[in-house]
């Protein structure tokens, strides 16, 4: 009858049909007795996923090696490795162009606010713009599943085109650009739950073909809810940059967007305050509509910097090329964006403390 070794040594040159190494190697066997007395062997191998095609395949390697070595009866279990295991084992992950893969070199600009409607997207759109402008590789994920918005502040008419099993985003004013918006007909509601959101989510990281980017902007959903919750978790390494109007009750809830951002290990590059004031063409005079001093505390209270003040005031509108929320590169907030930009050129290629 075959000895428990023999067994042990017939089996170590087998490979692992999932991790392509050896049982040896991965130090599969986890057991193996023998009784003679009943010509029955018994092993227990360990493999990534049970109940899988590849454990069928593997089942049917063992037992005819283990009978061709003169058992009567072979008793195979399978037991799944340990995370632990498994990471050690596994093929590095393929040099793909996944943004999220960890040589990838693009920065994550994630541009937040505790509440709706105090310019997130308008500041990512022009963010995002103006860094193309200083020359910058640059796309824009519109991660407001929900509630998008960028393509039409864009002035966007085009969809993306699928090329092979890839998406490519639709370019403006030299930024790449995705949206939900370009997959729901007729402005339909998104009525998705959770799963499906960050499935989408991972979708515009992964099958989006992006190219060689230095910068993707992230234009999050309002709040510091699920959704938020998702996109902050989803993305490993991430700059962020805390939008607040000046009101000290604004500056209060987006400092909750800030906490999460922390929470999540994110690094807080600044915080742009927007709505500042209301500057009249006529006289030049400032007028402090929504208070004062909500960027600078908010900043503060985040330990950060204030990246630049944006005045209330509409893009001028181009009927050629129409773009509600795109402010000119000469526009005096187009200006003002532009040193935005710099400043968070200069801010994310630091590390934060
Ligand atoms: N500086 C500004 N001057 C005048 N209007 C502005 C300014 N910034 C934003 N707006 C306008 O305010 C409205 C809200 O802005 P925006 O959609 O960018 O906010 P948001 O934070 O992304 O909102 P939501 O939370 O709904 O996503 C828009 O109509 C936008 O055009
Ligand atoms: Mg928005």
């Amino acid at each position: 009858m075959v000895t428990k070794e023999q067994v042990m040594g017939a089996l170590e040159g087998i490979v692992d049909p999932f991790l392509n190494k050896t049982l040896k190697e991965t130090n599969a066997i986890k057991e193996v007795t023998v009784k003679p007395e009943k010509e029955h062997v018994s092993i227990k191998v360990a493999i990534v996923k049970t109940g899988t095609a590849e454990q069928m395949q593997l089942q049917g390697t063992l037992v005819k090696l283990v009978k061709e070595l003169g058992a009567a009866t072979v008793g195979l279990r399978f037991t799944e490795f340990t995370e632990e295991e498994r990471l050690q084992f596994a093929p590095q992950e393929e040099q793909s162009e996944s943004l999220l893969s960890p040589h990838a070199k693009t920065t994550f600009l994630a541009v937040a606010s505790g509440k709706g409607g105090v310019g997130k997207s308008t500041v990512s759109v022009n963010l995002a713009i103006s860094l193309a402008r200083l020359g910058k590789k640059v796309g824009i994920v519109d991660a407001d599943i929900y509630g998008f918005s960028v393509p039409d502040m864009m002035g966007i008419e085009k969809r993306p085109i699928v090329r092979g099993d890839k998406i490519i985003p639709v370019e403006r004013f030299g930024v790449k650009v995705i949206s939900m918006g370009f997959f729901v007909e007729d402005n339909a509601p998104v009525i998705w739950r959770g799963p499906m959101l960050g499935k989408m989510l991972n979708h515009f990281f992964t099958e989006v073909e992006w190219g060689d980017l230095d910068y993707l902007v992230l234009d999050l959903p309002p709040g510091t809810g699920d959704v938020a919750l998702d996109v902050h978790s989803m993305l490993p390494a991430c700059k962020e940059v805390i939008v607040t109007t000046p009101h000290p009750t604004a500056a209060f809830v987006a400092a909750r967007a800030g906490a999460m951002a922390l929470r999540t290990e994110h690094e807080i590059i600044g915080v742009v305050e927007n709505m500042s004031y209301f500057e009249s063409k006529v006289t030049g005079e400032k007028e402090y509509v929504f208070g004062k001093g909500g960027g600078e505390k908010l900043a503060t209270e985040l330990q950060t910097v204030v990246l630049g003040q944006i005045p209330l005031q509409q893009p001028d509108w181009n009927t050629e090329e129409f773009a509600p929320s795109v402010y000119d590169e000469n526009h005096k907030i187009g200006v003002i964006y532009k040193q935005i930009a710099q400043q968070v050129i200069e801010r994310a290629a630091i590390k934060q403390k």
